[in-house]
């Protein structure tokens, strides 16, 4: 499967905790956007689809979510509630969010733009290979 965990080192004293984030050092690829997903309802689900070519890292830096990836042949859920450990999602991965808390925040960083044109949002398309 196309994701992994990177594991980022926390810089803790007695004030608090830090963690950073740099391109092509422990992010592995350049950054072009950086978003922010909060506030979610936690009846609701986020996600639902693939990306044709786009890299990310999502970091769930407070509260926790579930993250299922689907390769088109395996699916696995990555339960996300650590600032520590970022959860790399490579291209053509399916992806669906659920089980938010009311305090989850994600911040993901993305090698391209937004572009929806580069978006796969259909399952039947993404598992024949038709959107790509
Ligand atoms: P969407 O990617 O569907 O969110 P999720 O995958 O978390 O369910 O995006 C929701 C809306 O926000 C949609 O109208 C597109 C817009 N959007 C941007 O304008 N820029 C961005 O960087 C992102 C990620 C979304």
């Amino acid at each position: 499967m196309n994701h992994k965990i990177i594991k980022f080192q926390i810089f803790g004293d007695s004030r608090g905790s830090l963690v950073s984030f740099e391109e092509k050092k422990n992010i592995p690829f350049c950054i072009k956007r950086v978003y922010c997903v909060y506030g979610t309802n936690p009846d609701q689900e986020r996600g639902k689809h693939a990306h044709k070519e786009l890299e990310q890292v999502v970091v769930c830096v407070s509260g926790s979510c579930t993250i299922i990836l689907d390769d088109g042949e395996k699916r696995e859920a990555i339960k996300m509630n650590k600032p520590n450990a970022g959860l790399y999602i490579g291209k053509n991965t399916w992806r669906e969010m659920s089980n938010f808390s009311n305090d989850c925040v994600l911040i993901v960083l993305a090698n391209e733009y937004y572009d929806e044109k580069e978006y796969i949002r259909n399952y039947e398309e993404f598992l024949n290979g038709t959107a790509l």
